[in-house]
């Protein structure tokens, strides 16, 4: 792994010093004013060395001061007292005693009262720039339609460059129906009856990122449309108009304008700065497109990227195949980008109805959903992408996408050693049975997001009736089946705070300790116990990511990612891990957030 960290500005604060003091010099000659000009140069910048951490020696321990506050994480799950960082890595972990004893006057820093050390906490599925795209306009909590016309008629009236140019195109997103007493979906003549927004390219996101709602300007900005679009739905009315809603493959049929470099900057260092905050050190960005793929490359040329990004690159089932042309990167930049895995849409999702099931849904027996793809892709891909030397993660939601997923990847891992290919599913949300047990035998990992188990219990019995709900987000039956897991939050669609995850996942309540099933929680037999969820968001993201060796806990040699917690989340009481604190986010040995 390439060790050129890059020291921020550190060099070029030292020759600003000495062609500051040069001027002085050569303007009065006076020593008094050169002393005095050095002193509080010397004093910015060690202000400013101090605020960003880097008064840290290159070896330091944090320890607990009485207990046992350091997780590591490792196979036998120890739970220790200090661990010793040496530059970015991992030199050491033990008791106080045996520190002092081993690393003599080495600094030490003393956790607060009740604090804990996490391996830096992961998000297997999560999407960046959507993310920080999201939160220019966020459109969650809206209560009915005309709530998002609302807020979007304000965010115009807020933001002057698009209210003077009419034709700037307006994104938003996080609008959810199923949290309207109104049925049926939003049209563009909801948007259009507004008189500020009406006449504007208006593209709002659902909630799960599977249907765009838009104004009548944005679809005669897009013509000509198809008739129809395999894998997605042009929602028509009666005389056969688009009505504004698009979903799934029918997305990509609205033109957009390109994305300047100056605002992917913004929607990255936006989604950076909260994945800092949130304890974050790693995500698996779950979906590149050629636009993201090429920015996160120039962000790692750059050798500066903040966070390490795991990054899954789209399959346009329409497009060549390109698992041949484009190369896997591992650890580039300063080691922190890899893109060596492909995303596959297999279906829909549940939400929008569009996530395939084997029986059709129970609120509408018209339809069991759609695959966005021809089942014979996958198994003509698959293999491709396998020989290729590429990790493949297929989303699929609904029991029968599932089911044909593992088919394919049944058919590609012949012979083959799972423990080197590492398939994944991403979400298996609603799976059969004996699908959950050819999961386990076959080694493939599911990839599971717990906040939509704890955002979609409200409405997922009506989508799928008493039976059928059983086997939605059964995390437990999965685990028990023998197959990995690992776990994410996948958002913007949910908050991207880790805590969040751990706590719908070993609660399975909302926030407010509700469920459909009452305080106990919603199918309390498929929590996960504290211990599986901190591994799902630690060293399980790190098998995941093939980086197990290097990530996921605080074993010696390992980079030194870490987690720094106000309160220990594996003992609190349930109602209280959700007021845990972020103290500390470090990544290769360098707070990111917070301080140590
Ligand atoms: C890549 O794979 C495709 C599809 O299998 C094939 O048509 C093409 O010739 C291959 N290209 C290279 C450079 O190997
Ligand atoms: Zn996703």
């Amino acid at each position: 792994m390439p060790s050129n960290v890059s020291e921020g500005g550190d060099g070029g604060e030292d020759k600003k010093k000495k062609s500051d003091e040069a001027k002085l010099r050569g303007r009065s000659g006076n020593n008094w004013l050169i002393l005095f000009a050095t002193v509080a140069i010397a004093l910015g910048s060690f202000l400013l060395t101090n605020k960003r951490g880097n008064t840290l020696p290159k070896t330091y321990a944090i320890c607990s001061k009485d207990s046992d506050k350091v997780y590591v994480v490792d196979d036998r799950n120890l739970q220790t007292q200090c661990v010793v960082v040496d530059s970015v890595l991992i030199a050491d972990t033990g008791s106080l005693g045996s520190i002092r004893e081993k690393w003599g006057d080495i600094q030490i820093r003393y956790l607060p009262e009740g604090a804990v050390v996490l391996p830096g906490l992961s998000d297997s599925h999560g999407h960046v720039l959507e993310y920080g795209a999201a939160q220019q306009l966020p459109l969650e909590g809206a209560k009915s339609p005309q709530d998002v016309v609302a807020r979007v008629r304000e965010y115009i009236l807020a933001t002057p460059e698009i209210l003077e140019d009419k034709s700037q195109v307006i994104f938003g997103g996080g609008w959810d129906h199923t949290a309207w007493s109104s049925t049926g979906w939003p049209t563009a003549a909801d948007l259009d009856a507004d008189s500020v927004v009406r006449g504007r390219p208006v593209i709002l996101q659902s909630k799960d990122c599977h249907a765009l709602w838009v104004s009548s300007k944005a679809i005669k900005d897009s013509l000509p449309l198809p008739e129809t679009i395999e894998g997605g739905v042009i929602v028509r009315d009666e005389s056969g108009d688009p009505t504004g809603l698009f979903l799934d493959n029918a997305q990509d049929l609205l033109k957009q304008p390109e994305l300047t470099e100056a605002e992917l900057l913004r929607r990255f260092n936006v989604a950076v700065r909260d994945a800092h905050r949130y304890g974050l050190t790693s995500v698996h960005d779950a979906g590149l497109d050629p636009m993201s793929l090429a920015f996160f490359k120039r962000q790692a040329k750059k050798g500066t990227l903040p966070i390490r990004i795991y990054g899954m690159s789209y399959f346009d089932p329409h497009a060549p195949y390109w698992g041949n042309v484009t190369r896997p990167l591992i650890a580039t930049g300063n080691g922190r980008l890899t893109t060596r895995s492909v995303k596959i849409f297999a279906d829909g999702a549940l939400r929008t109805g569009g996530s395939a099931l084997h029986e059709v849904y129970h609120d509408n027996p018209k339809t069991r959903g759609f695959m966005r793809l021809e089942p014979e892709i996958l198994f003509d891909v698959i293999p491709k992408f396998v020989k290729d030397g590429w990790q493949v993660n297929v989303h699929a939601i609904g029991d029968r996408a599932n089911g044909i997923v593992l088919d394919a990847f049944e058919a590609s891992l012949v012979g083959a050693d799972v423990g080197a290919l590492r398939p994944r599913l991403e979400h298996a949300q609603m799976m059969t049975k004996e699908d959950m047990t050819r999961l386990g035998k076959l080694g493939v990992i599911a990839s599971v997001q717990p906040t939509h188990a704890i955002s979609d219990m409200w409405y997922a019995e009506d989508r799928l009736g008493p039976e059928r709900v059983k086997s939605l987000y059964a995390f437990r039956s999965i685990v028990d089946s023998g197959a990995r897991i690992t776990l994410g939050s996948d958002f913007p669609v949910e908050t991207m705070d880790p805590l969040s995850g751990f706590y719908a996942a070993v609660t399975r309540k909302s926030p407010d300790g509700k469920s459909p099933h009452g305080p106990g929680g919603w199918f309390p037999e498929q929590k996960l116990t504290r211990r599986e969820a901190l591994r799902g968001m630690t060293i399980d993201p790190a098998y995941a990511s093939f980086t197990e060796s290097i990530l996921g806990s605080l074993e010696i040699g390992k980079r030194a990612d870490f987690t720094v917690l106000s309160q220990d989340i594996m003992t609190v009481p349930e109602d209280q891990i959700l007021s845990t604190r972020v103290i500390a986010t470090v990544i290769d040995g360098k707070p990111v957030f917070g301080d140590i």
